[in-house]
């Protein structure tokens, strides 16, 4: 009685370990997260900035598209009537405009939140 006693407390402390160990594991920043921004703006630099400046304003911009300097910080997005919001730009990278092309295909939902948490780094 005793022996199994021993035994359950010395499997209670292996898996408190364990839990232990992969909460430690938890708390640590993902490889890929690290660079999330460096990642957003690869992500930019690969599709957007031949069409949209990030680093100048629209007055010396002479980009095809809308510059989206300070974006998250203004009242209004460039064009559409509304507040720079997370949803709008997405629905816009997803499926593009008039002129502008969808990327649906090109950028996954993961990417293209990193791509927004780019733009709204700036
Ligand atoms: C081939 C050029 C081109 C590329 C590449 C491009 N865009 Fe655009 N984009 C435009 C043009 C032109 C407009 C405005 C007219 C339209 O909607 O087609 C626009 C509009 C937008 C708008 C809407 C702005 C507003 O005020 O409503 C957003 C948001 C946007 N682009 C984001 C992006 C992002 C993010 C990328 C990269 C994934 C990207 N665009 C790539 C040309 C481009």
């Amino acid at each position: 009685m005793r022996s199994l006693f021993a035994a359950l407390s010395f499997v209670a402390v292996v898996i408190s370990a364990l839990a232990l160990s992969v909460s430690a594991a938890e708390k640590k920043p993902l490889p890929w997260e690290k660079n999330h921004l460096q990642v957003g703006q690869s992500l930019y630099r690969a599709n957007c900035v031949v069409c949209h400046d990030i680093d100048r304003p629209q007055a010396e911009s002479k980009k095809f598209g809308p510059s989206f300097y300070q974006l998250f910080r203004r009242d209004k997005m460039p064009l559409a009537n509304m507040k720079p919001n997370r949803d709008y730009v997405k629905l816009r990278v997803k499926f593009g405009g008039a002129i502008m092309p969808a990327f649906a295909k090109k950028l996954n939902d993961t990417e293209i939140d990193t791509l927004i948490d780019y733009l709204q780094s700036k």
